[in-house]
């Protein structure tokens, strides 16, 4: 068969790739050189079905009409225009799109151009705000074990990922964790846990620690993702909620992977019924075709800073391509793919299938745990003694090779396909990682 194939540089040094191991990829390279719907094809021609919706972004699949012919008319039309002081509509059509579609109290939308920035967007609001309402003295911010919050310096701070965090200096002070909520007694849980409702109850401890009235914040993931799919256990998110608001603290919700549908819902608050002040975004925002991000607030959160002269700036915050067009047009082509195709719904019919799917490879050689939610789940495997992560990353290159992406973060195997999955496509994951399980050491 005649292939169109793109040309590969021969010289890979340059390029310094992110969270990669580097020496590994250039000595035997992986490219990706188009996608469409649910696959990828590889330089040498091959089919890869995209079983992690590229990181956790893709939502409506890969090359899709609506959001390619938004990017391309707005291109065309005005291609760049300032974000400071100026205007053009579709960034305020996005932001009204958001809210309609956003948890109840979410009114304001601020943008940026990735996870990492609606972090640190978030947190830096968190203490202007308190600032602007006479509470200056709350800076402390509480993250939570194994939470992943991005790159950036406040995002590593909150963060709890040793390995994003130890190489970095000091971080930003003030700081606070909560336990993670990852416990052996939920081991094969299918959707909410059980046991660990009671971890949100450090809060009151760190709380009295510190002195509540000195906390601005406190950040967490619904469903944490890039640690290794950790799913909130029945009534913890509740919990953290009734303890934040009788302390004044601010309850932020890291939705960078579970906004857009990923659990069924447009947004995990949603999902659990759970109320934040704010909520971050990106990834499905523009269904990772370009770079944009966005931090939902509650009213009270934006009007607390509309006080002054109104020639004055009200927040010292933004970015250069906050709201840039071309962004805003990928993200209004996104809703409406999804709007148009029903994919959050399609997301939740689908979830017991796959749910019934993953667990099937619960005997396969060295899972330890299975867990699973909406369209997300998690194969974690024992570690290899004295190579952690090794085996992982070995079922990783290995389903490469058989034509499947998956995702492993330490040990565990995520995964995370488009919403347009088809039943036989979710079939066809399954069978190959079982497949990947067998082979691998
Ligand atoms: C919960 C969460 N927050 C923030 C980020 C960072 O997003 P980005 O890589 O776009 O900066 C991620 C990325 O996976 C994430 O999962």
């Amino acid at each position: 068969m005649a292939l169109d194939l793109k040309p590969i540089p021969n010289d890979l040094r340059a390029f310094w790739m992110p969270f990669t191991a580097n020496r590994q990829f250039k000595a035997a390279p992986r490219m990706f050189v188009a996608a469409e719907n649910m696959h990828y094809t590889t330089a040498d021609g091959r089919q890869v079905l995209d079983g992690t919706a590229g990181l956790w972004c893709c939502n409506a699949g890969h090359k899709r009409p609506k959001i390619v012919e938004a990017i391309q008319r707005q291109a065309a039309e005005l291609d760049y225009a300032p974000a400071f002081q100026m205007g053009h509509p579709l960034a305020f059509e996005l932001a009204n799109r958001l809210v309609d579609m956003a948890p109840e109290g979410m009114e304001h939308v601020f943008y940026t151009n990735s996870g990492s920035e609606s972090v640190e967007t978030a947190l830096k609001i968190a203490l202007a705000y308190h600032r602007a309402r006479g509470e200056g003295q709350r800076t402390r911010l509480i993250g939570r074990e194994r939470g992943y919050h991005g790159v950036n310096f406040g995002g590593i701070s909150v963060g709890g990922i040793v390995n994003n965090r130890k190489n970095f200096g000091t971080l930003l002070a003030g700081v606070d964790h909560l336990p993670h909520t990852h416990l052996p007694e939920n081991a094969w849980t299918k959707g909410q846990p059980e046991h660990g409702a009671h971890l949100a109850d450090e809060l009151e401890r760190i709380a009295a620690l510190h002195g509540p009235e000195t906390i601005a914040a406190v950040i967490v993931e619904p469903m944490a993702g890039s640690t290794g799919v950790l799913m909130p256990p029945k009534g913890y998110l509740e919990r953290l909620r009734e303890i934040t608001r009788k302390h004044g603290i601010l309850l932020i919700f890291d939705e960078v992977i579970t906004g857009f549908g990923r659990l069924g819902s447009s947004f995990a608050a949603e999902h659990f019924g759970v109320q934040p002040d704010m909520i971050t975004t990106a990834k499905g925002l523009t269904n990772g075709v370009i770079p944009m991000g966005a931090v939902l607030t509650s009213a009270e959160i934006h009007d607390a800073f509309m006080h002054g002269p109104d020639h004055l700036i009200e927040l010292f915050h933004g970015y250069t391509y906050s709201g840039n067009p071309i962004a805003c047009a990928a993200a209004l082509g996104t809703l409406e793919t999804y709007a148009e195709e029903g994919l959050f719904a399609r997301a939740a019919e689908l979830a017991p299938y796959w749910e019934e799917a993953l667990h099937s490879l619960r005997d396969k050689p060295n899972v330890i745990d299975i867990r699973n939610m909406g369209l997300i789940g998690a194969v974690e495997l024992a570690p290899i003694a004295g190579a952690p992560t090794k085996r992982a990353f070995s079922a990783f290159l290995k389903a490469y090779e058989k034509g499947l992406l998956i995702r492993t973060t330490g040990d565990i195997i995520a995964l995370s396909p488009p919403l347009i999955i088809e039943r036989g496509q979710i079939d066809e994951i399954v069978d190959t990682l079982g497949e990947v399980l067998e082979e691998v050491e």
